[in-house]
């Protein structure tokens, strides 16, 4: 088996048919707030802002060798606050559990910390997404908020923790 580059890479319009198709997965969308399926028209104006200089967001994608495996960024960017909220999804399911998920979101803090200079990194993570809260924790993401009944999904009020990493050098 050849080993194959894993990279971030910056997103591109072609990357959005895959985009939408993780976005509107059922599997994907109950660990995330999106409350209604995406269509190409939106997803373009989603692009087309994320992409302006003024952008809140800064949005990669993750390649495994040539394949378009998953997206992630830092999004509600605040410069003055020095603080940005991690989004991350591996929408290959082939692709998750084998160590990727922790290399992408090592990445993620790397650009938030180095390139973009953050204080610190957030992450909101819902209570039963075990594997995030897993992999949050392992790199070493603290929990700092927990919101009770935060989150109503399949007739259940669920609990939201709101994790965070700082770097005291920025
Ligand atoms: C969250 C996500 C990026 C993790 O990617 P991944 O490739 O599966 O993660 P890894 O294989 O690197 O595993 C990272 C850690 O997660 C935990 N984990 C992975 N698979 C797990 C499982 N089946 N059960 C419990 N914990 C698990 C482990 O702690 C693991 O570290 P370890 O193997 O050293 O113990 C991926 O599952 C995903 O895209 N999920 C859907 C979207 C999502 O939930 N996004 C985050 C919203 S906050």
């Amino acid at each position: 088996m050849t080993i194959q580059k894993f990279e971030l890479k910056k997103i591109k319009k072609e990357d959005l048919q895959h985009i939408i198709k993780w976005r509107n997965d059922s599997k994907i969308i109950k660990f995330n707030t999106q409350f209604f399926l995406l269509n190409m028209e939106y997803q373009k104006k989603w692009f087309k802002n994320i992409t302006k200089k003024d952008s809140t967001s800064q949005m990669f994608i993750f390649k495994y060798g040539n394949h378009t495996v998953g997206i992630g960024g830092l999004i509600h960017h605040d410069c003055k606050n020095k603080s940005a909220d991690i989004a991350i999804i591996l929408g290959e399911p082939k692709i998750r559990g084998k160590g990727f998920g922790t290399k992408a979101l090592q990445m993620l803090v790397d650009y938030g910390f180095k390139q973009m200079k953050l204080h610190r990194i957030g992450a909101d993570i819902f209570e039963y997404n075990k594997i995030s809260l897993n992999l949050f924790e392992k790199l070493d993401f603290k929990k700092e908020l927990e919101m009770k009944d935060y989150l109503w999904r399949d007739g259940k009020w669920w609990k939201v923790y709101t994790y965070s990493k700082i770097n005291s050098k920025n």
